[in-house]
């Protein structure tokens, strides 16, 4: 089974550094960034883990909850975010999923062979509080993850889903959207009163 855009993200019960979860009820009404990563005590990782420590504001303003996985132990995970806390200068309150036996890792298709059998690749899934996944992205583990990027595209899909808007190349908050080739002119004029930019029949730009 592929995890694919629009489909219900599969629920779980499991073990984590904030105690068990049941992963539906945990999400409740948040959004959700879970991410994987190869191992504990892995320098990459212990980067990737800071920075989403540093920024737990940052997914707080935008209602989203953060999800670590590691396929190592509540143990481990909990020896090593002391490390993290150390090296990174933050304070990791997120929990991090124990997953040793793959079982998670599995379900959400985290370990790709060609990059190792038992550890899981960088992975992420921004699941909304339907509990949909609205974007899958694969790093490899050598390469840690752009957490820019994962903010701007939650900050990208939120805009879309508030303002039936689509979101161009490069686009970060409060510059020009696009307003979707199946909205009408007619419907547009509704939607949108302050009016666009017509650069082609289907390209037309409007300020929210
Ligand atoms: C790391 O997280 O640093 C890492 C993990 C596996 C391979 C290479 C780097």
């Amino acid at each position: 089974m592929s995890i694919l855009l629009g489909s219900t993200a599969p629920d779980f019960k499991v073990e984590t550094t904030k105690g068990p979860i049941s992963f539906h009820e945990w999400s409740g009404d948040s959004w959700v960034f879970f991410f994987s990563h190869p191992a504990d005590f892995t320098p990459v990782c212990t980067t990737e883990m800071g920075r989403t420590a540093q920024l737990s504001q940052e997914f707080a303003a935008r209602n989203v909850k953060p999800l670590g996985l590691s396929t190592d132990s509540v143990e481990e995970h909990l020896k090593w975010i002391d490390d993290v806390n150390d090296t990174q200068s933050c304070d990791l309150q997120f929990p991090i999923v124990a997953d040793p036996d793959h079982k998670i890792a599995q379900l959400y298709e985290m370990i790709h062979p060609g990059e190792s059998s038992t550890a899981a690749v960088r992975s992420v899934f921004i699941i909304d509080p339907d509990k949909k996944v609205r974007l899958t992205m694969t790093y490899p583990m050598a390469v840690g993850r752009n957490f820019d990027e994962i903010l701007r595209v939650i900050d990208a899909l939120q805009t879309s889903d508030a303002n039936n808007v689509a979101l161009p190349a490069d686009w970060r908050k409060g510059a020009d959207v696009i307003i979707p080739p199946s909205i009408s002119d007619e419907k547009a004029k509704d939607l949108f009163p302050q009016g666009w930019k017509e650069l082609r029949p289907y390209l037309r730009m409007t300020k929210l």
